[in-house]
């Protein structure tokens, strides 16, 4: 006789017994083994003192060697933390498992038990751990971050200045003001403003020409005092002093690295690496007859990190 089915339902079909997912197996209990959760946490424990030692030390004033043993022990506690994590704690693989029995026996059940009860502990440890690594990476970040104190003091408006003011004497390096007849044509006088020989971004070449040589650009021609002109030393690529001048040629060279600059066109550079000019200082003469400057340089003297366009 047939089964009939009723209208709108399936045939039923005969359950079959299910095959189990094949399950990774878990790394060997580390029980009985000794827990690899210490020597992970010292590492990231003596990373974090020593990050905070560094910082201490770095606060008193500093002292190289002693910086240098703990930021040993600040990257070396984190790297033993990471070595021993990696070896002891993650799954080593691979891994592979055997079928067993459908049914679950009570042994089968008590071993369920103690894995989820171990993965609780594990989570625990996990959860020390991250917090470990956590603070040992603040700390260090923290602890470099000082050495920042140690780029010195913002320059402010000092790079845009110089010791030159309207009216400063113009004197050689001992301090004796000078007439511009001191100089012989050709010849070259390296000079400060009166006060200030020990002023590195104020020395000045002054640079006598031949009468009629000196062809001032736009705006500067009242710049110079009986063919002497003043152009900063001070290199516009690197800040060395340029103290080479060859009066035929009439170029001024740098011996760092062998920019040549056109006093008679502006000391506009010639060659080498220099991009900029060498700024002109305008001159004038006192009443007794001396050098004087009319004002500071109207442009940034040294190397040209405003001006890197050009
Ligand atoms: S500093 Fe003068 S060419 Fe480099």
């Amino acid at each position: 006789m047939t089964e009939r089915i009723p209208s709108g339902e399936h045939p039923r079909t005969p359950s079959l017994p299910q095959r189990p997912e094949p399950q990774p197996e878990l790394p060997p209990s580390p029980t009985g083994e000794r827990s690899p959760t210490r020597p992970i946490a010292l590492g990231f424990t003596v990373s974090m003192a020593a990050s905070i030692g560094l910082g201490v030390v770095y606060a008193l004033g500093g002292q190289v060697q002693l910086e240098g043993l703990l930021l040993f022990f600040a990257l070396g506690g984190i790297a033993v933390g990471f070595i021993v994590w990696g070896g002891k704690l993650l799954p080593q693989g691979p891994y592979t498992q055997e079928r067993h029995p459908l049914s679950s026996g009570e042994e089968e059940q008590e071993e369920a038990t103690e894995a989820l009860e171990e993965g609780a502990e594990s989570l625990e440890r996990r959860r020390l751990l991250i917090r470990l690594l956590t603070g040992a990476f603040v700390a260090l970040g923290a602890a470099l971050v000082f050495p920042v104190r140690s780029l010195g003091e913002r320059p402010g408006g000092s790079l845009f200045r110089t010791a030159w003011r309207r009216g400063s004497r113009v004197v050689d390096e001992n301090g004796r003001p000078v007439r511009p007849g001191d100089l012989d044509v050709g010849g070259v006088l390296t000079v400060f403003p009166a006060g200030n020989t020990d002023a590195a971004d104020s020395q000045t070449l002054l640079i006598k020409l031949a009468s009629g040589q000196y062809k001032p650009r736009r705006g500067r021609e009242n710049w110079a005092v009986d063919d002497v002109v003043a152009f900063s030393k001070v290199c516009t690529h690197a800040g060395c002093p340029v103290g080479l001048y060859e009066p035929d040629a009439h170029r001024l060279f740098c011996p760092c690295h062998q920019s040549v600059f056109a006093v008679l066109d502006g000391c506009e550079p010639r060659s080498g690496p220099a991009t900029r000019p060498l700024p002109q200082l305008p001159l004038a003469v006192d009443g007794e007859g001396y050098l004087v400057a009319l004002g500071d340089y109207p442009e940034p003297i040294g190397p040209g990190f405003w001006n890197r366009d050009r």
